[in-house]
């Protein structure tokens, strides 16, 4: 960087190629717009392999984060199908942690483009959520999908706050890039371990936007999260209580599971509670325990486990995690991972550009440890609740990995007022799901059918409740 100050053509060159180092040159606030919005020209996306013909743009690339630091975090932004300046902005973030929001959220979920047929075909996805909102899709931290650093040291030091701060510093950045959609309402929503990073980062944004800079201001009005992680004596209790009431275990391992386990000391545990963790694990092995009435992938190439959650401690301490069966249709993943390796596809997103020494992977096989997961962020979403925000909480009821059990067990433990008591939500005349509705901003809603991920299962249904959530609307009461 110090290049820059030194050598004007050469700058000038980088200048354009690389508008985030802008900052160390200074330069006028016009001429750095300019820069700005070649940067975002430059980022559209207009060949993608496969990509069926669309009417609305989508842009790709990397932003990169601090200039003093080596981190750039790759984004996937698709404007909404129509209206997109009327429409808000939504960032989506998929957990892990280390699981990357393009290959899941993007590429299997909720986009508009969803990969199949083994990495060589994207169809158009219907219920795209990008009909009802303008859709940002971040990979990270660094280490997660494209997102690097060239810092190696960087990969030892990742965690919950670093995540935040980053994805903080990232979405500055972007409003730069984008700075239309700087006055939109924004949005963020995510599932499983974003339990995590949704709650903090709004915390991040909230706290930052008390501070006097008007340039900073992000215009965040609320978040929802589904089969998330918030709480974790109480989602872990909530496991065995649902592997139990849906008969994938006995009443004897159930019963030696609350005798010998402690749900308090989560780290703590006897080695009878060990034992019973095995055989918790071996009931397990032939179902997918993230949408326990799917059958599995039977042409796996090996994949054995998914990490779309972090592991509770309870099943890690003895390193038995990866003994888990994997995340709903390994078979997608696999697809998924053909596709975004391939150059062509790389080439169009914009992606890999310095040539990461690793191929792409849905979750991250780089990231080194992860050095902070506070046991809970009820406190958190109790501050945001406070501070006025929308905040809804989803979960596919066919989970076992997050399950509604584990949802409920947690969202009681803030002891809310009920302001409407449990009831069905109905799409299309039929039982979508329950929700109940508390006092002060919280509404939970479960989606019947669904696993971890629940737009893979209820893509129509999904896309009421996110429109609903965005509206601030009633679930509908009734049949018609
Ligand atoms: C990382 O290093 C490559 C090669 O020197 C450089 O092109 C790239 O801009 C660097 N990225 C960051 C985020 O510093
Ligand atoms: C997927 O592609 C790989 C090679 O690209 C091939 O070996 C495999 O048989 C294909 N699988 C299916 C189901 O088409
Ligand atoms: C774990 O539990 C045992 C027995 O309950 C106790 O003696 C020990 O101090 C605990 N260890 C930690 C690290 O909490
Ligand atoms: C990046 O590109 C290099 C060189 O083409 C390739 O070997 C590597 O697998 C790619 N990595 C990722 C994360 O896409």
């Amino acid at each position: 960087m110090a290049k820059l100050s030194t050598c004007f053509s050469l700058c000038c060159f980088l200048f354009i190629l690389v508008p985030i180092l802008a900052h160390s040159r200074q330069p006028s606030g016009d001429e750095e717009q300019a820069v700005l919005l070649r940067q975002q020209e430059a980022d559209r996306v207009t060949n993608l392999p496969g990509q069926p013909a669309v009417n609305f743009r989508h842009y790709a690339g990397y932003v990169k984060l601090q200039p003093q630091d080596q981190k750039a975090l790759f984004y996937w932004f698709f404007e909404a199908q129509s209206g997109v300046a009327r429409k808000p902005l939504v960032l989506w973030l998929n957990g892990g942690p280390g699981c990357s929001s393009v290959a899941y959220g993007a590429a299997q979920e909720l986009g508009p483009f969803l990969v199949r047929s083994n990495g060589t075909e994207l169809t158009f996805n219907k219920f795209s959520w990008n009909k009802v909102a303008n859709m940002l899709f971040l990979e990270a931290p660094v280490g997660v999908g494209f997102s690097y650093t060239n810092n190696s040291e960087d990969l030892r030091k990742l965690g919950d706050q670093i995540t935040a701060a980053d994805s903080y510093t990232f979405l500055i950045n972007w409003f730069k890039r984008f700075p239309s959609f700087k006055s939109h309402d924004f949005y963020i929503a995510g599932e499983s371990y974003a339990g995590h990073y949704v709650p903090q980062l709004a915390q991040f944004i909230y706290e930052k936007n008390k501070g006097f800079s008007k340039d900073s201001y992000i215009n965040l009005k609320g978040f929802m999260i589904g089969n998330a992680a918030i709480n974790e004596p109480t989602d872990t209790l909530g496991l065995f209580d649902y592997a139990w009431s849906h008969a994938i275990i006995s009443d004897q391992l159930y019963d030696k599971i609350n005798k010998e386990c402690s749900f308090k000391e989560i780290s703590n545990q006897t080695a009878q509670c060990t034992e019973h963790m095995r055989g918790f694990m071996e009931a397990y092995s032939d179902i997918d325990m993230y949408s326990i009435y799917t059958p599995v992938c039977l042409k796996s190439s090996g994949r054995t486990y998914s990490k779309l959650v972090v592991a509770p401690r309870l099943l890690t301490q003895h390193g038995l995690w990866h003994k888990l069966p994997s995340g709903y249709d390994p078979c997608t993943e696999d697809y998924v991972e053909k596709y975004f390796n391939r150059k062509d596809v790389q080439t169009a997103l914009h992606a890999n550009v310095t040539k990461l020494p690793y191929p792409y992977t849905t979750c991250s096989g780089v990231i080194k440890g992860w050095n902070d997961s506070p046991d809970s962020v009820l406190p958190t979403i109790q501050k945001l609740l406070d501070a006025g925000l929308r905040i809804w909480i989803y979960s596919g009821d066919t989970d076992g990995r997050v399950p509604v059990t584990s949802t409920r067990y947690s969202i009681n433990k803030m002891r809310l007022k009920i302001k409407e008591e449990w009831r069905a939500w109905f799409y299309k005349s039929q039982v979508a799901g329950w929700v109940e509705t508390y006092e002060g901003g919280l509404t939970f809603a479960t989606v019947r059918g669904a696993g971890h991920q629940v737009p893979v299962f209820a893509p129509d249904q999904s896309l009421s409740l996110f429109t609903h959530f965005l509206t601030a609307d009633t679930l509908p009461p009734s049949r018609s």
